[in-house]
C-alpha cells in the first residue's frame, strides 16, 4: 500500500479541491456538523466534497487513533482473518487495519452509495492488495475469526439498526469506538445490556458484566488517547485550531472468547494533582468507584512526568499505603 498523506490521498477523492484554503474550510464544515449541527448528518453522507474533506484529514488520524485504541484494549489484529467496519464510510479504517495487518480480509459496510464509492476509489488508489469488499449489507458471517468494528457509525444508527447488525454477528467479537461523549455513553448503555444478553462478555472498559455504578445522570466512562500525527496533519490541525492529539472517545471491546490482560482498577478520571500526589478516580474490580492518592515522592521527576500523561482508559495496578476516610493512599505498581 502507498503511504497515506495528501499527496497520494488527493488524487483518489470523488471531489477535486482546488486550493488548500477550500480544503480546510469544507473539514472545518465537517467538524461543525459532527461537533454541533447533527441533524445534519446526513448531509455530509450525501456530499462528495465533505466526503473528501473527511477522507483527507481523517483518514491520516485515524491510523494512529486504531492502534492506540488496539493497544489501550489489548487486542492484536493477527489474531484474526477477517475485519468487518459497519458504517465504514470512506474506509478509513479499512485502511488503518491493512496498514496493520495486511492478511486481513476487509469488508465495509455503510448505507450511503457515496461513501461507499469513496471507499472503493481510495482502496484501489493507495493499492490495498488484500481482499476487500464494499457494500450495503453485511451478508453471512464467515465461521473465520473476526473483528467487527464500530466507529463513530453506532451513534448514527436507530436502535433497530443496531439490534439487526447485532444479530447478525453472532459470536464474533465486537469492538466499539465512539466520541467519548454523556449522550454517546447513554447510548452505549443499552447496547452493552444487549450484547450481555447475546452471551457476551464485557472486556473493555468494564473487568466484567457486573453493573456500572456510575450515575448516568451526572457521569459517564470514557477514555483518552494521545495520538501523535506526522507534520502534515499536525499543520492542518493547528490551522484549524483543533485538538486532535488528545481525543476523548467511548470505547467498548466485546469477546464470548478472546483473553485481555486483567487489572486491579481501570482509571476512569484523572483529577488536577496537588504539589504532593497525582489524584486519580478508578473503577475497582468490583466495579465500585474509588478515588488514589498516588504521592509523588515515591518517583523520579522522569517518572513523575510520564505519570503526568497517563488518561482515563488506562490499566491500574497498585498497593495501599494507607486507607483514608474517603481516599487510598497508594503506590503504583
Ligand atoms: C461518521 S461516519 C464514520 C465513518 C468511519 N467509520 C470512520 O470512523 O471514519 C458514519 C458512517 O456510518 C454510516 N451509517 C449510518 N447509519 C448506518 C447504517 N444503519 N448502516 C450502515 N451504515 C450506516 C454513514 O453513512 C456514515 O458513512
Amino acid at each position: 500500500m502507498k503511504e497515506i498523506n495528501l499527496q497520494n490521498l488527493m488524487p483518489h477523492l470523488l471531489y477535486q479541491f482546488k486550493s488548500e484554503h477550500e480544503l480546510e474550510k469544507t473539514i472545518e464544515k465537517v467538524g461543525q456538523i459532527f461537533n454541533h449541527m447533527r441533524e445534519n448528518l446526513e448531509s455530509y453522507a450525501n456530499d462528495e466534497k465533505m466526503i473528501s474533506a473527511y477522507v483527507a484529514y481523517y483518514l491520516s488520524t485515524n491510523i494512529p487513533k486504531l492502534s492506540h485504541v488496539l493497544d489501550m484494549v489489548g487486542i492484536d489484529l493477527n489474531d484474526y482473518e477477517n475485519f468487518y467496519d459497519i458504517g465504514t464510510g470512506p474506509g478509513t479504517f479499512l485502511i488503518a487495519a491493512h496498514a496493520m495487518n495486511p492478511k486481513l480480509n476487509l469488508v465495509g459496510i455503510d448505507k450511503s452509495d457515496l461513501m461507499l464509492a469513496q471507499a472503493m476509489q481510495i482502496l484501489k488508489g493507495l493499492g490495498v492488495n488484500s481482499d476487500y469488499s464494499l457494500g450495503k449489507k453485511v451478508g453471512e458471517f464467515e465461521k473465520k475469526k473476526s473483528l467487527v468494528l464500530f466507529s463513530h457509525s453506532l451513534n448514527e444508527m436507530s436502535e433497530n439498526e443496531v439490534g439487526n447488525y447485532l444479530k447478525l454477528i453472532e459470536d464474533q467479537d465486537v469492538l466499539i469506538i465512539e466520541p467519548g461523549t454523556m449522550e454517546v455513553f447513554n447510548k452505549l448503555m443499552p447496547i452493552r445490556e444487549k450484547m450481555i444478553e447475546r452471551g457476551y462478555e464485557v472486556k473493555f472498559p468494564c473487568h466484567s458484566n457486573k453493573a456500572c455504578q456510575l450515575n448516568p445522570a451526572t457521569d459517564w466512562c470514557h477514555q483518552y488517547i494521545m495520538v501523535k500525527h506526522n507534520d502534515e496533519v499536525e499543520r492542518l490541525t493547528q490551522k484549524l485550531h483543533r485538538n486532535r492529539r488528545l481525543m476523548p472517545l467511548s470505547v467498548f471491546f466485546y469477546s464470548k472468547s478472546a483473553e485481555v490482560e486483567k487489572c486491579m482498577a481501570r482509571l476512569i478520571r484523572v483529577h488536577k494533582p496537588t504539589k504532593f500526589s497525582i489524584e486519580w478516580e478508578v473503577c475497582m474490580s468490583d466495579h465500585s468507584i474509588q478515588r488514589l492518592e498516588i504521592p509523588i515522592k515515591h518517583y523520579s521527576k522522569k517518572e513523575q512526568k510520564e505519570l503526568l500523561k497517563v488518561t482515563a482508559g488506562s490499566a491500574v495496578n497498585f498497593e495501599v499505603i494507607k486507607e483514608l476516610s474517603d481516599r487510598l493512599r497508594v503506590k503504583l505498581i
